[in-house]
């Protein structure tokens, strides 16, 4: 028995995550899980799956079978696949659903990944060094893509709005300003939970341009479009920014919480929600997360507490505590200094 076996097999594992990205990627696109969502059952065969999703039949049986092998789809008769608890997340409808995020995922994000030579070596975006542009550009003048970018960020959000939900107490502000809010979801989720609160959604106008207010909050939720280092909504009392500073370096947090220092209400409240970088080698998903950044943004990093701290106080404001959430991320309290 060669001793280093265990050793090669969890190293081979780590190394080919790229071919299970991909894996992933191509049943999200294909909508597999959806397709199985609806059959009998007893599942579907490669072929009958092919022939709903477009794919060629021995080609997609290779993939679903490898996939099962991973958890993801069980092969229950001869090339017959069914669904499994893990390939659930795949389905468009399931509330845990991780299909665009899968597809965002395997798209540009993949192929500039491919570019993480480039940053480590340069310091420098490998979206841009690849696309020519900066990430949020690209995705204005790639729509289709901004759209699965926005639906990626929905999924990535809702175990996250649960759990701070679960964590801070809505009920003494008044008016809360989701900055960079995506398409609301979040502020929805906290406005239908807190009858008492109104909400400011504040984002890109081509972002927000497809929002409605939800008959159940006339009244309560506006929408707001700009550019966060021209201005931001004034007059809240609390400010929330999830996953907002860690696309940017540090200057460009500096004029976005700049803005957002200037617009608080006397007494009001900043939650920043992002992966706090634990000390030493212990896992955290956010050491991962902030290679992304890097990769992605032009300047972009996931932060330790220290490194909030020190933001907050040239801001203007001052770190006041650090809420864990039952999701990774970590809601950082920041108050006036
Ligand atoms: C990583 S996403 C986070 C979205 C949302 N807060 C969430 O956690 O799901 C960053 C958001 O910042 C928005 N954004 C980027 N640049 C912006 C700008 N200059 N002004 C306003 N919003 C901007 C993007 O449109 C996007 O919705």
């Amino acid at each position: 028995m060669d001793p280093n076996a265990d050793l090669t097999s969890r190293f081979l594992q780590l190394a080919c995550g790229n071919w299970i990205t991909q894996m992933l990627h191509v049943a999200a696109e294909l909508a597999i899980a959806d397709h199985l969502a609806v059959a009998s059952p007893q599942g579907l065969t490669a072929e009958e799956l092919a022939g709903r999703c477009g794919a060629d039949g021995e080609s997609l049986f290779r993939l679903l079978r490898g996939l099962a092998s991973l958890g993801l789809f069980a092969e229950t008769d001869p090339r017959r696949f069914v669904l499994t608890p893990l390939a659930e997340l795949l389905r468009s409808d399931h509330p845990g659903s991780q299909r665009q995020f899968m597809r965002m995922l395997g798209g540009e994000h993949y192929d500039a990944w491919a570019d993480l030579l480039h940053s480590v070596r340069s310091g420098e975006s490998a979206f841009r060094h690849r696309f020519g542009e900066p990430v949020f550009d690209w995705y204005g003048h790639n729509p289709e893509r901004g759209a699965i970018f926005n639906g990626a960020m929905t999924d990535f959000s809702r175990v996250e709005t649960e759990g701070l939900l679960a964590t801070w107490d809505f009920s003494r502000a008044t008016h809360l300003v989701d900055v960079g809010g995506g398409r609301g979801q979040l502020l929805q989720a906290v406005l239908h939970q807190h009858g008492h609160l109104r909400g400011t959604l504040f984002d890109q106008p081509a972002v927000v341009a497809p929002v409605a207010v939800p008959p159940a909050l006339a009244g309560r939720f506006a929408v707001a479009a700009g550019d966060f280092f021209t201005a931001v909504p004034a007059g809240g009392d609390t400010y929330l920014l999830k996953h907002i500073l860690h696309d940017w370096g540090d200057d460009a947090c500096l004029t976005i919480l700049g803005h957002i220092r200037a617009g608080l209400a006397p007494g009001g409240r900043v939650l920043i929600l992002e992966q706090v970088i634990p000390p030493g080698n212990a896992p955290a998903p956010g050491k991962l997360l902030d290679l992304n950044m890097l990769v992605m943004t032009e300047g972009g990093r996931e932060r330790t507490p220290d490194a909030y701290g020190h933001l907050l106080q040239r801001a203007g404001l001052r770190l006041a505590a650090l809420h864990p959430t039952p999701s990774p991320v970590t809601v950082i309290e920041a108050v006036a200094a």
